[in-house]
């Protein structure tokens, strides 16, 4: 059979699996609850508004922009995500959100100092209409917050109830077929995965009964609550939340997707684009130290060190996995006290002048031929909640998608925008954190769920 024939033939099998793709329709109206409405929430919401209007572009969201291959050689074309699988549409979403501020998502943005008024006022009357939920929340997880629009709980199972209660009412209220929970609220204070309680889901569900308040975070009620509602949930934050053996084994049986941990905006996204260099060149590493200043309300969470604990553990995951010292002592195997691996320090330092706008510095020491040292720096001034935004956009709409798809538990192809991606670490599984291992794993589910061969062809 000559090239052209077989090609033909490859492409009528496509487009039968097209036809045969097994990926329910994107109807009805999708309902996005977000916790926290805060800098990155606000930011996203305005966003999604102004785009609806022609008004922005959603400039960075993969979902809006990214063209994937389908199909090899002479048969090949790019398409937007849209094009091979059904996706919801921004015109379909409705916000909802909670928060321990009262303020209404207009008043959020304007007090975030992301965007300038002109690009918030056109969609005020939309955005004054988001009016957040109480929170369910404890004053132990994030103790620089003050605000009192919460809930009043008696036991962390009295917060679920709560919870489920607000999902159901947001629901009918508005008419959504469907519901997404995604967390961007304050990163929590980090909380140990404990196998005593956080193992199954029967042991989750005693805790959250005997009112376990240690390890029971509210982040975990709001998780609960959501995929008892039916609706996958995604952790933007660092905490623990849905990283533990008894979220896995509820989203399983639910048949509900999770995502988490920590949306991958700056730096993390820097240096998981950036390592791949050095280890692909086969050049040494003895030290990487990353520091940022950041002046935002994250910031000033962040400034208490039980929660900086948390954003710690999630951003120094990432280099481990790309460049390792098992693999190769000789690159990899230097430069901290214990010389066996090099030095990876991460700094956040709160600076009330810069607000939003971080700015993050790496110092890479790296060697080349016979351990000469060189130095590389990266200086990135970047805006959190602009890179921020479109991820949370992209999540929701691809845990809308991976739902519908009948995808459940961990959904690592969504590991390109989460900075710690979650792993069975009970297995000894390794996360994916190289940022173009991660880019082909989501290509290929998104080829998979349209019906089409997952393929590792250069584009
Ligand atoms: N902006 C980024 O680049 C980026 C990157 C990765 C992760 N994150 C994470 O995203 C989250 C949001 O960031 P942000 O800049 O919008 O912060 P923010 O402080 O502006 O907003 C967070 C909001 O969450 C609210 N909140 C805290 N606990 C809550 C609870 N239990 N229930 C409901 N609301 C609660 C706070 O009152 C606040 O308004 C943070 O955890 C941050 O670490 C941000």
């Amino acid at each position: 059979m000559d090239v052209f024939a077989r090609n033909s033939m490859v492409s009528k099998i496509k487009k039968i699996k097209m036809e045969n793709q097994n990926v329910k329709p994107a109807e009805g109206k999708l309902g996005i609850m977000v916790v926290g409405l805060g800098a990155v929430s606000s930011t996203f919401m305005t966003g999604v508004l102004m785009a609806r209007k022609g008004l922005a572009k959603p400039v960075g969201s993969m979902t809006q922009y990214d063209k994937i291959r389908v199909g090899r050689g002479a048969d090949k074309k790019y398409l937007s995500y849209g094009e091979i699988v059904p996706m919801a549409k921004l015109d379909d979403i409705v916000f909802g959100a909670w928060d321990v501020y009262p303020a209404n998502a207009f008043q959020s943005a304007m007090y975030a100092e992301v965007l300038q008024e002109k690009d918030i006022l056109p969609v005020k009357d939309e955005l004054e209409k988001i009016v957040p939920m109480k929170a369910a929340f404890d004053k132990n997880f994030a103790k620089r917050l003050t605000g009192d629009n919460v809930k009043d709980c008696k036991t962390r199972w009295d917060m679920v109830e709560q919870i489920r209660q607000d999902i159901r009412q947001f629901k009918a209220d508005h008419n959504c077929a469907r519901i997404v929970v995604a967390w961007a609220a304050s990163t929590e204070i980090y909380v140990e995965p404990n196998m005593q309680v956080h193992d199954t889901l029967a042991h989750l569900e005693a805790a959250m009964k005997a009112d376990d308040r240690q390890n029971i975070a509210p982040s975990m009620c709001y998780a609960y609550a959501a995929l008892a509602e039916g609706a996958p949930f995604i952790m933007g934050a660092p905490n623990t939340t849905v990283d533990i053996p008894a979220m896995w084994e509820m989203s399983e049986k639910l048949d509900l997707p999770i995502a988490g941990k920590d949306f991958k905006t700056g730096q993390t996204l820097v240096k998981s684009g950036f390592a791949p260099i050095i280890g692909t060149r086969c050049l040494g590493l003895s030290g990487w130290f990353s520091t940022n200043i950041l002046g935002n309300r994250d910031g000033l969470v962040l400034d208490e060190p039980a929660n900086f604990r948390t954003k710690e553990v999630s951003k120094l995951s990432t280099l481990e996995t790309i460049l390792k010292p098992d693999a190769q002592p000789d690159l990899y195997g230097h430069g901290n006290d214990t010389d066996d691996q090099y030095y990876h320090k991460v700094r956040i330092n709160y600076y009330p002048p810069r607000n939003d706008n971080k700015e993050g510095w790496d110092a890479i020491d790296i060697f080349g031929w016979m351990n000469y040292p060189m130095q590389i720096k990266i200086n990135f001034l970047c805006r959190d909640s602009i890179l921020a935004a479109p991820l949370l956009l992209d999540l929701c709409l691809l845990s809308d998608l991976a739902a519908r798809a009948g995808k459940s538990g961990i959904q690592r192809f969504l590991s390109f925008f989460l900075k710690a991606p979650m792993h069975d670490y009970t297995k000894g599984e390794e996360p994916v954190n190289h940022l173009f291992q991660q880019y082909t794993m989501l290509k290929n589910a998104i080829r998979e769920m349209g019906g089409y061969e997952a393929d590792e062809e250069i584009d």
